[in-house]
């Protein structure tokens, strides 16, 4: 077999992997007809050596590995004591089924072989690619580095998106053309970080939310990473994505092997907004368990902003009791209830519930609680440890460290090296004792630090074991504990990445609730990552994070439309506001399981404007969101171009919220139109092709309107 060639949807993947030559990708983009034979492809393709340069094209590989002889990428290196460093890897073997393939290749010489495991969904084309290398040799190999495989793109493709950020500003886009030579995002942070999401998008100079062509790759991994986009000298580019090895990292024995994490790639020839249903179709159809999707997500309320450490069962109970009668359905305690936990700077590691604080232990807060008819949730970090701990104390050989040199201070912990097996038993027996003594239906996951120094207890660097350990820690947890429903969490969104929502249930998008930034991290989250993944809380007036004050309307208005929850002191908060939220979560149960379940699409705006819509999949109804961000420098904003409706049946159109919402200078169209009540009745052509006056609104406000056929 020369080749493997998937279809679906608007594309068609071709892998070249003729037994004796190295694999590659031949070809992926727009769906080519069943008339259009590979050997076609084949000849189309025929290249020709060059003055200087080699007399004969140098071929692309899966691996790029060195004994291709590509003077400008190489993304594997590995050796043995310096030798057996020219791998040239050839297909050996090819095993497919409809949505499947296996790629064995092998190099005699190095003895070494790289399996290639192809996934396709023939639904939306969406393909997995992992690779797992295994030393055939008698002596041990060192492995320096290996992608998981370089995919070549066209070189139409002119423009590279990036994402990028910092802490509480996560998920930020950066577009630039694609520049000569390599586009390269490093992460060294041991998870998936604030600063380099693993993810990139590849796309037409034209190319916007709704038409044009896309490439997008997510590497399903939350450690160290290479993310890279070569354009070579020869005129081809080659994106590829892999996890980044410290040296020495990965030394495999004879017979040992390296797997790769998977790269999740699609394509869409339709715009950003079409591409990102592809990864939420992924999300919700391969990673999320069937029995999690299928219950309705709780609107959750977390203690964190309200009291912090200052932990006090009448209070608690108080919050809860206030909490329930807006509508939350589940209870969240964070950090702060268990061993010398009083501050940051004690505690972590001793997850025995703290009796200094908790007299009578958690139980009396989780029965009132559940008495509420709410679940009950609990903060942990599992993987860290205060040097002030019992824990430490006990065991100051656990942590992670570079023996000699000196811990990097990070909010005064240290990481555990959760490889070893009785650091990862000690957890487990942890956790398994408090989520077995109570009715406890929820974890949030945290990692509130960077690896800085991922050595282990060999002195050998661990950091990809230790994904690895995370991956098999939460495995453990999940199966003797299956109803326990796990958020990934890392100083927010630091580890919100498809590996982790592998072994989990949604992350915690940002520390930051400040909804004006909320509403832009949000949005770029959403380019790969559904909704209803995404925790999204009302957090207070006045944001703990920017001191912005921002109103409750538009805190509300930006919650609803994830994973809702908040986040805020009920016990402070002024009546108007929290009735005001109450109203936000019963409108957001109404349309929660639209929200969660339906098509995602972003629109085109002006910058003082974000705007999506989640439209229904069988196209009965949906939500958008207009959110002002800025002051407009027109007296009147622009009009709304409603994306994803049927353009052959009728909608009624409402404004719903906020409630009671009037415009600046009345009557606008709401007015006029009676959008606020019974709404009016338009075509999905013309509210797709002609759009909807916008009215005109204060910056950091958003309406919600709720189209349904009718
Ligand atoms: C991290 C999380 C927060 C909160 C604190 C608790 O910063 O992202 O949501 O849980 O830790 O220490």
């Amino acid at each position: 077999m020369g080749h493997l060639r998937f279809d679906a949807g608007d594309v068609t993947l071709v892998l070249a992997c003729a037994v004796g030559a190295p694999p590659s990708l031949h070809y992926w983009g727009a769906r080519l007809g069943d008339e259009v034979a590979v050997e076609e492809l084949e000849r189309l393709s025929i290249r020709q050596g060059m003055h200087g340069a080699a007399d004969v094209d140098l071929p692309l590989s899966l691996a790029m590995e060195p004994g291709l002889g590509q003077p400008m990428l190489h993304a594997f290196a590995a050796h043995r004591e310096g030798r057996d460093w020219g791998s040239l890897f050839t297909v050996a073997s090819v095993e497919q089924d409809a949505d499947a393939a296996t790629i064995s290749c092998r190099d005699e010489r190095t003895a070494l072989r790289i399996d290639y495991r192809i996934r396709f969904d023939t639904v939306t084309g969406v393909v997995g690619i992992s690779s797992t290398l295994i030393n055939e040799g008698e002596a041990v190999l060192d492995l320096g580095e290996m992608a998981t495989a370089c995919l070549p793109i066209p070189a139409t493709i002119t423009d590279v998106i990036g994402f990028t950020g910092r802490w509480t500003q996560e998920f930020g886009q950066e577009r630039m053309p694609r520049p000569t030579g390599t586009y390269m995002r490093e992460n060294r942070s041991g998870r998936t970080s604030h600063f380099s999401y693993p993810a990139l998008l590849l796309a037409g100079a034209d190319t916007d939310e709704s038409q044009g062509e896309v490439y997008g790759l997510h590497l399903a991994w939350s450690g160290n990473h290479r993310l890279r986009v070569d354009s070579l000298t020869d005129g081809r580019v080659v994106a590829s994505m892999g996890a980044l090895l410290f040296p020495g990292e990965i030394r495999l024995a004879a017979g040992e092997s390296y797997a790769s994490p998977e790269i999740v790639a699609a394509y869409s020839t339709s715009g950003f907004s079409a591409l990102s249903r592809k990864f939420h179709a992924h999300v919700r159809g391969k990673l999320l368990h069937p029995e999690m999707r299928a219950k309705p997500r709780p609107v959750h309320y977390n203690t964190w902003e309200a009291v912090y450490f200052g932990h006090d069962t009448d209070r608690l109970k108080e919050l809860a009791t206030r909490a329930a009668a807006l509508g939350v359905e589940r209870f969240v305690l964070d950090d702060g209830w268990f061993g010398g936990r009083r501050h940051d700077r004690a505690g972590l590691g001793e997850w025995q519930v703290s009796d200094a604080v908790y007299p009578q232990g958690l139980k009396p807060l989780v029965d009132h609680v559940t008495g509420l008819g709410m679940e009950f949730g609990l903060w942990f970090e599992p993987e860290m440890v205060n040097p002030d701990s019992d824990l430490y104390r006990a065991h100051p050989d656990w942590v992670l460290q570079i023996e000699g040199v000196e811990q990097v201070p990070f909010r005064n912990q240290y990481a555990l090296d959760i490889s070893r097996a009785e650091v990862a038993d000690y957890l487990f027996e942890c956790l398994d004792a408090i989520l077995s003594g109570h009715d406890i239906s929820y974890i949030k996951w945290d990692m509130n630090r960077d690896l800085s120094h991922p050595g282990g207890a060999n002195g050998q660097a661990v950091a990809y074991k230790q994904v690895i350990a995370f991956y098999s820690l939460l495995d453990r947890i999940r199966e003797a504990h299956p109803q326990v429903e796990i958020e990934s969490c890392a100083s927010g969104g630091a580890r919100a990445d498809m590996g982790a929502l592998t072994h989990c249930d949604r992350v915690w998008t940002s520390d930051s609730n400040d909804a004006l930034d909320r509403q832009y991290i949000q949005r770029g989250a959403s380019f790969f990552l559904p909704p209803e993944v995404l925790g999204c809380h009302v957090g207070p007036a006045h944001c703990h994070v920017t001191g912005r004050r921002l109103s409750m309307a538009l805190r509300a208005a930006t919650a609803l439309t994830g994973h809702m929850g908040i986040e805020l002191n009920l016990l402070t908060d002024r009546q108007a506001d929290l009735d005001q939220l109450k109203a936000a979560i019963a409108l957001h149960k109404k349309h929660r399981a639209l929200l969660h379940d339906g098509d995602l699409y972003r629109l085109d705006t002006a910058a003082q404007h974000l705007a999506s819509g989640v439209v229904a999949r069988d196209k009965s109804g949906a939500l958008f969101s207009v959110a002002y961000v800025a002051s407009d420098p027109h007296i009147l904003p622009g009009r709304l171009y409603f994306a994803g409706l049927d353009e052959n049946r009728s909608y009624r159109v409402k404004l719903v919220w906020p409630e009671g919402w009037q415009a600046l200078k009345a009557p606008s169209l709401i007015e006029k139109l009676d959008l606020a009540n019974e709404g009016a009745v338009f075509s999905g052509a013309a509210l797709l092709r002609a759009g909807m006056q916008l009215p005109h609104a204060k910056p950091e406000s958003c309406l919600l309107f709720y189209v349904a056929a009718s």
